[in-house]
């Protein structure tokens, strides 16, 4: 998709489809009265017909009969003018991208707000217009592939390039790549997305771009001792792979950042067997692994000064004759020892090796992201991550991320007092808590395995895998976290952590 902008009013550009974002009662803008005097008062009785009013997610399709340059208008529905943000943008334009298909259109004028900085908001409409574009057809014979979208052109009157603007653009274009690299790894069968598939694709995305790859075999695993790992591999007869991505700038780093993703190829639960109608998704368990090997395979574009490896560990959690056993003791490379009661928490078992592991580089942050658990999945529902931390600076800097990325943090306490319940009888500590508080005391168990190294832990259970369409994603792997992680890196290399 090719991106244009012009500094003429958007009515004035002959094209397929004009869209025309409208807050809710703001009918009266220049544009929207420029259209209407072009079709003779056309547009303003569709609107009173429509009984069109801007409210959020409302849209008004217009055919012009080509009275105006463009052949179809859109208006679309923004809702209060005040609760506007930088992610009303993306969705607007991915129902825009919708739209655009359904019409057939190749071409597509979006006319920008009135801004005095409109960088974020472009940037946001090229990343919700590609989003929305995203398929994942490989399996079904009969596809109905979206119709193409070569130019987006972005208008506004009086609208200055600027570097921010320019950049903001560059990167909504360089970027979305490794979200749709997620999302197919996500959306990949299990029996494909095996261990070794990851490595590899982990190999073939990243290596080369300025980041080493290395993929650990069960050998090296084994040298290197990381028992949880290796524990919840027993069940199954696909080996584990751990994958490290480390990328280094060209220019003197100035913060080494860890990231940790949990590489749970399927989740079966293990002995502790899921129910069949819980197993259905369990494909998505990868969801954190994929995240960071699709942010790392962009990461040259961005290229923030700072040092970043990432550690993620892969296995699928399978029971068989030799799978570890409710009560099994493993005894992780840092000297603690965890009793397993529940073979189907095995995402924290995997996650204390990646995280003991980066801990003893010393980097100066690490941040972890995981399909954790269900329970964060009650608290929170499907569209919103739990995020814990021992930083508050770091926890708020993830969070704003996020809001910018169009991808929602909710912060959950670390309760020091719920640290007994992952008390053992006859090890350091257990890998379940009681019945209640089960994301916290899953984040508790984590916090084991960081020292005190600046940390914060994001569960992206819930977003992670959308059940139904979504605006920018279709149902599937939605590849949640891709774009916070980059806002991230972007920041910490601008000194703003
Ligand atoms: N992978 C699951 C968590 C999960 C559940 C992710 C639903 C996405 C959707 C995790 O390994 C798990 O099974 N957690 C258990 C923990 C429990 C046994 C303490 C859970 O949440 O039930
Ligand atoms: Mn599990
Ligand atoms: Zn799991």
């Amino acid at each position: 998709m090719e991106v244009k902008f012009r500094d003429v009013s958007p009515e004035r550009i002959k094209t397929d489809l004009l869209v025309l974002p409208v807050a809710e009662r703001e009918l009266a803008q220049p544009v929207i009265r420029a259209v209407d005097r072009l079709l003779k008062g056309g547009l303003s009785e569709r609107i009173k017909k429509g009984k069109f009013t801007g409210a959020d997610g409302s849209a008004l399709l217009h055919s012009t009969n080509g009275i105006v340059p463009a052949s179809y208008l859109l208006l679309l529905g923004m809702g209060k003018e005040r609760e506007l943000e930088t992610d009303s943008w993306r969705k607007a334009a991915a129902r825009a991208r919708k739209e655009a298909s359904g019409v057939g259109a190749t071409e597509m004028v979006f006319s920008l707000p009135s801004e005095r900085e409109p960088a974020a908001t472009a940037g946001a409409i090229i990343e919700g217009a590609t989003l929305a574009s995203y398929q994942f057809n490989k399996y079904r014979s009969e596809a109905k592939p979206f119709s193409e979208l070569r130019l987006l052109t972005l208008a506004r009157p009086g609208l200055k390039r600027t570097a921010a603007l320019d950049r903001s653009v560059r990167m909504a274009q360089d970027l979305m790549p490794g979200v749709f690299l997620a999302r197919d790894l996500v959306n990949e069968p299990p029996s494909t997305t095996t261990p070794r598939y990851l490595g590899e694709q982990a190999e073939r995305h990243c290596r080369g771009r300025g980041l080493r790859v290395e993929v650990w075999g069960k050998k090296k695993i084994e040298s290197m001792n990381l028992a949880g790992l290796l524990a919840v591999n027993r069940g199954s007869v696909e080996e584990p792979r751990f994958i490290l991505l480390r990328y280094r700038p060209q220019v003197r780093a100035k913060k080494k950042v860890a990231l940790v993703g949990k590489g749970i190829t399927f989740d079966s639960g293990g002995l502790s067997l899921k129910p069949a109608k819980s197993m259905e998704t369990m494909k998505l368990d990868m969801s954190g692994a994929a995240a960071i090997i699709g942010a790392m395979s962009v990461i040259d574009k961005l290229s923030p000064p700072v040092e970043v490896k990432a550690y993620i560990p892969c296995t699928d959690n399978l029971p068989s004759g030799s799978a570890q056993k409710p009560g099994d003791i493993i005894r992780y490379l840092n000297g603690k020892t965890v009793e397993v009661l529940n073979t189907d928490a095995e995402g924290r078992l995997i996650l204390a090796d990646g995280l003991a592991l980066a801990a003893r580089e010393r980097p100066d942050c690490m941040l972890n992201l995981a399909t954790l658990t269900g329970a964060c999945m009650v608290a929170l529902g499907t569209e919103v991550a739990g995020i814990f931390g021992n930083q508050q600076l770091l926890v708020d800097e993830v969070i704003r991320c996020g809001k910018e990325a169009g991808e929602k943090l909710w912060q959950l306490p670390l309760v020091k007092e719920y640290r007994d319940e992952i008390k053992s009888s006859v090890a350091d500590i257990k890998n379940i808590g009681g019945s209640y508080g089960g994301a916290i005391t899953a984040a508790l168990f984590l916090q084991e395995f960081v020292g005190d190294i600046p940390w914060a832990h994001l569960d992206i259970a819930g977003p992670a895998f959308a059940e139904k369409d979504l605006p920018t994603s279709p149902k599937g792997g939605t590849g949640f976290g891709v774009l916070t992680l980059l806002r991230f890196l972007a920041r910490v290399g601008q000194d703003k952590v």
